[in-house]
């Protein structure tokens, strides 16, 4: 399953997918890291994985859906099965998501519909909830709306705030994120436009 990787930041998730390619057990290959920083770790962490990857400034261009064009232009340029969104901070216009080659998934950090949006793990320790968990979802035009895929669940524990909260939840993305595309590699999961089939 060949793979594009769209990435603002840090890169963990990332990262993951990588370690989990190069470790034997997902059978996938990430063809391209894009980013819209281009100070962006993720690109780095690409770079020393021997990984192309480019980044493009919204700066360079007019306005949201000239910068999705020219995204989608690299993206087209190589081989792409799945687009997987790993921290990218850019909400995508309708445009790039209906002018995609690929499916296009997202992880979330909290169990969605609750606590869409930025600071998910903040939101989740501030409503006191008891779990939260991550979120595998399509990308839809709606922000973290679309059909969900797959959800891990992850204890609130006493004394949580934030960042041991969003830690914990971190290290389970980081493997239900590769069993997801796993499965999507191995035709367990199938979409087709906005709809999931989980076959058992
Ligand atoms: C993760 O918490 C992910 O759920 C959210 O953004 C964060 C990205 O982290 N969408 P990283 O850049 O993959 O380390």
């Amino acid at each position: 399953l060949n793979l594009v990787v769209l990435a603002s930041g840090r890169g963990s998730n990332f990262k993951a997918i990588q370690d989990h390619i190069d470790r034997g057990d997902l059978a996938a290959k990430i063809q391209l890291v894009l980013s819209d920083h281009a100070d962006a770790p993720a690109l780095d962490l690409a770079q020393a994985a021997g990984i192309p990857q480019a980044a493009l400034a919204a700066a360079d261009y007019p306005d949201r859906v000239r910068f999705d064009l020219a995204l989608l232009e690299k993206i087209k340029a190589v081989p792409c099965d799945l687009i997987v969104l790993a921290g990218y901070m850019r909400v995508l216009s309708q445009v790039f998501i209906k002018e995609a080659p690929a499916p296009i998934i997202n992880i979330h950090p909290s169990l969605l519909p609750a606590f869409p949006g930025l600071h998910a793990q903040r939101q989740a320790v501030d409503y006191g909830v008891k779990v939260s968990g991550c979120t595998v979802h399509l990308v839809n035009d709606i922000l973290d709306g679309g059909a969900i895929i797959a959800q891990r669940v992850v204890p609130v524990l006493p004394g949580d705030d934030e960042d041991r909260l969003a830690a914990r939840i971190l290290a389970e993305e980081h493997r239900l994120y590769s069993e997801v595309i796993g499965k999507i590699a191995n035709g367990q999961i199938k979409i087709k436009d906005q709809s999931v089939t989980i076959l058992d």
